[in-house]
């Protein structure tokens, strides 16, 4: 029996060839491509030395195609748990150095342990993921692996943050794991995400397309809508989560972390007064109106290149983190399209999972018209964002800046789906439509036997503008609790939401509603 020096000796050689991964050749490689390894990944994610790992000693258990001759333990994913702010995370980061990172059985149950922890611990899960996809060599053993992911991230759904950044290939059914996930980050130009690479497009539909237009970091953060951050470099990249994962609580039973601020709670936000111009077809931009409401102006965006006509992100108001959506009058008028419901629904939707407060910032003149949106499924997908506010039971703030008008108006928060603090700036107008529209179809007989039908087009437009382009006849009955001066925003939003903190509203019990997807 060999003595407790050779004993120790033994475990260190097995730590060190753990810890060698790929060995020096990839470790080079993959730092030339401008990539950190995965080790160097997990130390700049974390607050320093609090990284625990787990499963450093696991090795595949595939025998076939002379695996059995080239085992490296770990097997190609670094696991663990570790601080972010002194909070616990469990995180996985694949090891492109090991098998190109690929997804073997023993690999995809390192990372199921993971989840499973981070599930029982109520802490959330970052994977940072660079993998050639399935192990080849060990096929179906390999596939059912992703699939005990797939269930378990579906399981985790909605009870811890799941967060995953791409920082290399991530192909094929391999994308689901991150696709079912709250939130992806991808790195420019290192990251790639498809269903089927270039080289089976082109056999299958002739179509020819680089890795980087298919499935890079640009296309899924403009196109998809896949990607909800993109980052310049790993670095970059580790560092967003570090800010996210700060502005939220660790799992569904709690809120997210309060951050003392020093901006003054009733801070005047004297640029609002002016922010709206006269010519109500004039665009505005609405980060303005967020960012001087928000402790000191900062707005984390989210999907901030994917439809701009609905800002979404995070933010703090008087130190609580809130969810922020606001139409954008600078990108298609602020219109609701089929992008701009999904975005802001999926965003909604996390927020009333992790109890974050949502502030809705509206000027809307209705859903985008066009046979594309009609055809493409705007009814339905258009309904997803009036099911995903209806539903959430966070407290819901809610600022009409502008236009409010048709069906948008009742999607965007109004007080019937159960806004709580519903208000308006005296530049609301809340209509059916816009005065012209409506002028036109109420009066079309009426202006065309008139005398001169101009000008009684025109003072018809004025009449109706007097009527409803304003704030005054929803407030007098009630659908606004006020209607403020703009300056006002932020001292009257902190002081509602600091009454609607403990906000509980109880819903009838079934299994699950059944959003149209
Ligand atoms: C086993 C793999 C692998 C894989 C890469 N490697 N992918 N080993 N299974 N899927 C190995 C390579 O053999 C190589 O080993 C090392 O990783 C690095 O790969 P390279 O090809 O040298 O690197 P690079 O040129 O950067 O190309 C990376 C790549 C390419 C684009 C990822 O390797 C690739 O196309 N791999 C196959 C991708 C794929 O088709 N996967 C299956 C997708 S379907 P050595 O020893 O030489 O260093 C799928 C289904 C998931 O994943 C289903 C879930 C339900």
């Amino acid at each position: 029996m060999s003595g407790v020096n050779e004993r120790i000796d033994d475990l260190r050689r097995r730590k060190a060839q753990a810890e060698a991964g790929g060995g020096q050749k990839r470790i080079a490689a993959q730092h030339a491509r401008g990539k950190m390894t995965a080790r160097e990944r997990i130390e700049q994610l974390l607050d320093d030395d609090s990284f625990v790992e787990v499963d450093g000693l696991v090795e595949h258990r595939c025998r076939d195609f002379d695996m059995d001759r080239n085992v490296i333990p770990g097997d190609g994913v670094v696991c663990g748990h570790g601080t972010i702010d002194g909070r616990t995370v469990y995180c996985f980061a694949q090891d492109f150095t090991v098998y190109g990172g690929s997804l073997g059985e023993m690999h995809g149950l390192k990372i199921c342990k993971i989840l499973d922890m981070a599930l029982k611990t109520g802490a959330p899960v970052i994977g940072l993921n660079d993998s050639g996809g399935a192990r080849i060599q060990e096929g179906v053993a390999s596939l059912g692996s992703y699939a005990e992911i797939f269930f378990r991230n579906v399981r985790a759904s909605g009870v811890i943050p799941q967060i995953s950044v791409i920082m290399g290939p991530c192909a094929g059914g391999a994308v689901y794991s991150p696709a079912i996930t709250d939130f992806v980050v991808m790195v420019d130009q290192t990251a790639h995400m498809f269903i089927t690479g270039p080289e089976v497009i082109k056999t299958v539909t002739n179509e020819e397309v680089s890795f980087e237009d298919l499935g890079g970091a640009s296309t899924h953060a403009t196109r998809s809508g896949v990607t909800h951050f993109t980052a310049d470099n790993d670095d970059d990249a580790l560092e967003l989560v570090r800010d996210l994962v700060a502005m939220l609580p660790l799992n569904n039973l709690e809120k997210p972390p309060i951050k003392p601020t020093s901006d003054p709670l009733d801070r005047d936000c004297e640029t609002l007064d002016e922010l709206i111009p006269n010519d109500p077809t004039t665009p505005y931009d609405i980060i303005d109106a967020i960012e001087a409401t928000l402790d000191d102006g900062a707005f984390l965006e989210v999907q901030s290149d994917f439809a701009g006509n609905i800002v979404v992100g995070f933010g703090r108001l008087g130190g609580h983190t809130i969810g922020v959506v606001a139409n954008q009058p600078k990108v298609l008028a602020g219109c609701l399209d089929i992008d701009a419901s999904v975005k802001a629904a999926r965003f909604v939707r996390f927020c009333d999972a992790f109890n974050v407060p949502l502030l809705t910032f509206v000027d809307v003149p209705g859903f985008l018209p066009g046979a594309s949106q009609e055809w493409g499924g705007i009814i339905r997908h258009g309904a997803k964002l009036l099911y995903a506010y209806a539903e959430a039971t966070v407290p819901k703030l809610t600022v009409i800046t502008r236009k409010a008008y048709g069906g948008a108006y009742d999607v965007m928060s109004s007080k019937h789906i159960r806004g709580d603090y519903n208000i308006a700036w005296p530049s609301a107008q809340l209509a059916v439509m816009g005065a012209e529209g409506a002028v036109q179809i109420i009066h079309r007989r009426r202006i065309g036997s008139a005398g001169d039908p101009e000008g009684e087009r025109k003072r018809l437009i004025d009449d109706y503008e007097d009527t409803f382009a304003n704030p005054y006849r929803a407030a007098s009955l009630g659908y606004l609790d006020d209607v403020i001066q703009p300056r006002e925003t932020r001292a009257k939003l902190t002081k509602a939401l600091g009454a609607l903190l403990e906000k509980e509203e109880i819903r009838p019990a079934r299994k699950h509603g059944n959003i149209p997807l």
